[in-house]
Order: C-alpha cells, then sequence, then structure tokens
C-alpha cells in the first residue's frame, strides 16, 4: 500500500524449529528486537521493521510434515504458502477450511498469526476452531510443542488461542496442525446484482434459512467497487449486462449431492428473483466462470492499491448498520475520494476503504477519528480479520476495555519480558513498555 516502509539490516531465514529457537535465545539475551514474517501480505504494517528490527523471514521452513487421510489432520512448517496447502489438499480430496485473495503468497503462520479470516469463514468458522495445535517458539527461545492433533483436549489452559492472533507478538509459530473438510463434489457460484442494501440483507437470512447445510460462502461488493476493479484490472468484465445495480452478491454452495444442490440453489435464485431481493444473476457454468466471479471480488484489494492511496478499514458491524457508514463516510468525504464498501457480509464484516491519488493528512482528519468512534458507538470491531499490526495498535481502546488492555500488556509482559517480540505492534508502546 505504500504505507510502511521497513529499515531493517538483516533478514534471517530458518529452516529448523531448532534454528528459531537459538536466534530467539541470542536476541533475547541481548534485547535485540525481532519481527516475524511470513508472506508480508498483512495490511496493518505488522510484518514490517519500523526501526532497526531483525528480519526473522518463514519462507524456508515449508514442508507438509504429515497428513492424515482419516481425520483429514493436516501437520505442517508455518511457512507453507497457503495456495500450496490448497493444492496439496485438493490431491487428497480435502480442502483448507480457510481460503483468501492473497493465499498465492501468504503463509499458514502469517494465517494463524493474524487469524485470517476470508471467504469460507461463514462455513468452516474461524482459525480458532480449525487449528488443533501449534508448536511456537517464545522470546527466550523455548520450544513451546502444542501441536496436538486431538479435536478434545481439555487439559488446562488452551494456550494455543494465546498466539492464534497474536500477530508475532507472544512467540513465533514454527508448525501448525489444522483439521481439513473432504473435498465435496458439488460447488456452485452464483453473481447477483440488488438494487440496494437492505435486499443485500435480506437475501443473506434468506440464503441462511434456505441453503443452510450447503452454504458456504456469501460475500458483497458495492458498485463502486466493482467499478474500481473492472477500471483497473486487466481482462476482468462485469458478468451482468451493463445496468445501474447497486450492490453484488456472491452466493456459493457446496454440498455433496450435485443436483439436489443445484435444484435448491436454482429453487431459492428464483423465489429470491420473484421477491425483488436480486434483480439480475447468473451462475457460473464451469469452473472457469467460478474463477472470474471470485476474481472480481477477490479482486478488489489489488484494485485499490493500483488506483493510487487507499485507506483500509476492516470492521465487524452489525449487519443492518454496516453500510451507514460507508454512506456517511461519502458524505464527509464529498467529491475528494472514492468511498467503496464491500467484504464478508455473511460474517459481518465490512472493509470500508477510500481510494485517493495520494495520501493526504487532510484527507485522513477526515476519516480519524471518525471511523473508529462510529464503530465503537455501534458497538463494533475496529479489526475484524486483518489485526492491529502498526496501523491500530493505538487505537485498541476503541473495542477492548481498559481492563482487557491492562491484562493483555500483562500477559505481553510474563512472556517477552524485554520487549523483543514485534515491538510497537498490537499494544499501545505506552503499555508494552511502562
Ligand atoms: P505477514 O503479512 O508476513 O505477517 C502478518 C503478521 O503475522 C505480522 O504481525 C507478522 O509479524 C506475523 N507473523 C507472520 N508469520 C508468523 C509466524 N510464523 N509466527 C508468528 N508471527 C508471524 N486477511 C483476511 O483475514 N481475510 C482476507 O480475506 C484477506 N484477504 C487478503 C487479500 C489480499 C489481496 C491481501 C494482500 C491481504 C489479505 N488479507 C486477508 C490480509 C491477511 O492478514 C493476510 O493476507 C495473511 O493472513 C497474512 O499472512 P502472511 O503470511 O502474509 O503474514
Ligand atoms: C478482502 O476481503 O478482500 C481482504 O480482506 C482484503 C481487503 O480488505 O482489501
Ligand atoms: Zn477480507
Amino acid at each position: 500500500m505504500r504505507k510502511y516502509n521497513g529499515s531493517s539490516k538483516l533478514l534471517l531465514q530458518p529452516r529448523r524449529t531448532e534454528e528459531v529457537s537459538r536466534v530467539l535465545k541470542y536476541c533475547n539475551s541481548r534485547s535485540l528486537a525481532v519481527v516475524p514474517q511470513g508472506g508480508n501480505t498483512g495490511l496493518v504494517g505488522g510484518s514490517v521493521p519500523v526501526f532497526d528490527e531483525v528480519i526473522i523471514n518463514m519462507a524456508s521452513m515449508k514442508n507438509v510434515v504429515s497428513f492424515d487421510k482419516v481425520s483429514g489432520i493436516l501437520v505442517c512448517e508455518a511457512g507453507c504458502i497457503l495456495e500450496n496447502l490448497i493444492s496439496f489438499l485438493d490431491n487428497q480430496g480435502f480442502v483448507m477450511p480457510l481460503d483468501l485473495g492473497a493465499k498465492g503468497s501468504c503463509q499458514i503462520g502469517g494465517n494463524v498469526s493474524t487469524n485470517a479470516g476470508g471467504l469460507r469463514l461463514v462455513r468452516y468458522g474461524s482459525l480458532h476452531g480449525n487449528v488443533l495445535g501449534i508448536e511456537v517458539v517464545l522470546a527466550n527461545g523455548d520450544v513451546l510443542d502444542m501441536l496436538g492433533t486431538l479435536r478434545k483436549d481439555n487439559t488446562g489452559y488452551d494456550l494455543k488461542h494465546l498466539f492464534i492472533g497474536s500477530e508475532g507478538s507472544l512467540g513465533i509459530i514454527t508448525k501448525v496442525s489444522i483439521l481439513t473438510p473432504p473435498k465435496l463434489s458439488s460447488v456452485n457460484l452464483a453473481f447477483l446484482a440488488c438494487k440496494d442494501y437492505s435486499s443485500c440483507q435480506k437475501l443473506l437470512l434468506e440464503a441462511k434459512r434456505r441453503l443452510g447445510e450447503v452454504l458456504s460462502a456469501f460475500e458483497f461488493l458495492d458498485n463502486q467497487s466493482l467499478d474500481l476493479v473492472l477500471n483497473h484490472l486487466e481482462g476482468v468484465r462485469n458478468p451482468l449486462p451493463p445496468s445501474m445495480h447497486n450492490f453484488y452478491a456472491l452466493i456459493e454452495t457446496t454440498g455433496s449431492d450435485e443436483s439436489y444442490d443445484k435444484e435448491k440453489l436454482e429453487a431459492f435464485l428464483l423465489r429470491s428473483m420473484e421477491g425483488g431481493l436480486i434483480s439480475d444473476g447468473v451462475l457460473a457454468q464451469d469452473i472457469n466462470q467460478a474463477s472470474s466471479f471470485w476474481r472480481i471480488r477477490e479482486g478488489v484489494a489489488e484494485a485499490l492499491m493500483k488506483a493510487g492511496a487507499v485507506y483500509k478499514y476492516d470492521l465487524s458491524l452489525p449487519v443492518e448498520k454496516m453500510y451507514n457508514l460507508v454512506e456517511e463516510m461519502r458524505i464527509r468525504l464529498g467529491d475528494s475520494s472514492k468511498v467503496i464498501g464491500y467484504g464478508h457480509l455473511g460474517d459481518g464484516n465490512l472493509h470500508l476503504n477510500i481510494s485517493t491519488p495520494q495520501y493526504d493528512d487532510m484527507i485522513l482528519a477526515q476519516i480519524e477519528p471518525f471511523v473508529y468512534e462510529w464503530t465503537s458507538k455501534h458497538r463494533g470491531s475496529i479489526s475484524a480479520e486483518h489485526g492491529l499490526g502498526l496501523m491500530k495498535a493505538n487505537k485498541i481502546f476503541y473495542s477492548k476495555s481498559r481492563e482487557s488492555v491492562q491484562l493483555m500488556a500483562s500477559i505481553k509482559k510474563l512472556m517477552d519480558p524485554n520487549g523483543i517480540l514485534n515491538p510497537y505492534k498490537v499494544l499501545p508502546h505506552s503499555l508494552s513498555y511502562s
């Protein structure tokens, strides 16, 4: 996003857990700060060395350790690229319970460290549910082997959850064990247009009610997002005839019975069309067409980066209020910027993005703290799935109470007393070092 510049002089690429351990032990004994780095696709500056931190890049730890075809449990090293794991599992007849636009570069260790959400959370749930175990190296170099492969294990505190989503501030994840569902034979994808946000919302409710067990994604984008993609990404075209629709939804179903699943989706679409919830739509006829629909939704982030500067906000909000924020922001900013809204509607996760030709402090002052105050007022989250990183470490109080943040700071101090792990990220600097 051309927002954060790294300024490290040293990048290390450990090949084994033991090497990560030795590096951390050394750095800890000399109070040298480190920044864990996966695929560097994070959107909040979490993997950037702010000053002179040593980068510990996990790209060389990229082996699959084991895969159990009976239980579907995959154990792999943290540096495995998500897309490689998706292909590996596809060959075995299984799927990753996680998919996102950055899959070609992001690593499973980065995904777990950010508790990434993505496109299929509505079906498979979050990584807090799917990750069964991790191996992690603590700041002092100790290796915590929590690489369990059990579905049920209530013996004491479940410590792995501390590391899922802690953005490299409590330890470096070196291995992950993850529960993967079997690949099902029938996948259908519809690209639909809705006249207004209220119809999108009702469509979501109907999809949950009527597609229930087969629903595997419910994503949305507004007309302004689609325009941006069409204008900035090569080879992408609108699958619907040109007409002024205000919103688009992608609904995917995944099931085991081709004719039953298709019939079910078609009946749902017909009903929604007759009820006026959908104003137009098209069902992907093959896998290539389905990929071209996904390219539109997954391409929004890339199109924004090509368009110029971008102010990104990743918010959890009550679905019925969510789009009011986009509209209010448009009124605030007038013609100075393009305000777009898209995201994981099925999970109540809005991506509010403001695109401008270049970064401008006057525009930023119009956006913040307004966007955080608005979110806080509606009891939303200022960080739904991307993490806090550098961008929002000081904004944590908009979503968490003083007492909760204080406890987080105590945990950080206990686990990383010298503050070497990813400083300036996640927690306010004053609290981490007081
Ligand atoms: P990095 O960016 O390298 O690091 C992210 C954070 O994790 C940093 O704080 C880093 O220090 C830490 N970290 C990395 N590896 C480790 C490790 N092994 N141990 C400890 N800490 C570590 N996110 C979503 O949730 N949903 C989406 O749908 C989504 N779509 C995206 C689409 C695009 C096009 C892009 C560019 C990003 C998207 N993201 C999405 C952002 C998302 O957070 C990441 O893509 C991904 O989870 C980060 O993985 P990474 O390997 O690139 O981590
Ligand atoms: C997405 O859902 O497309 C990603 O989280 C990236 C983004 O927010 O732009
Ligand atoms: Zn997202």
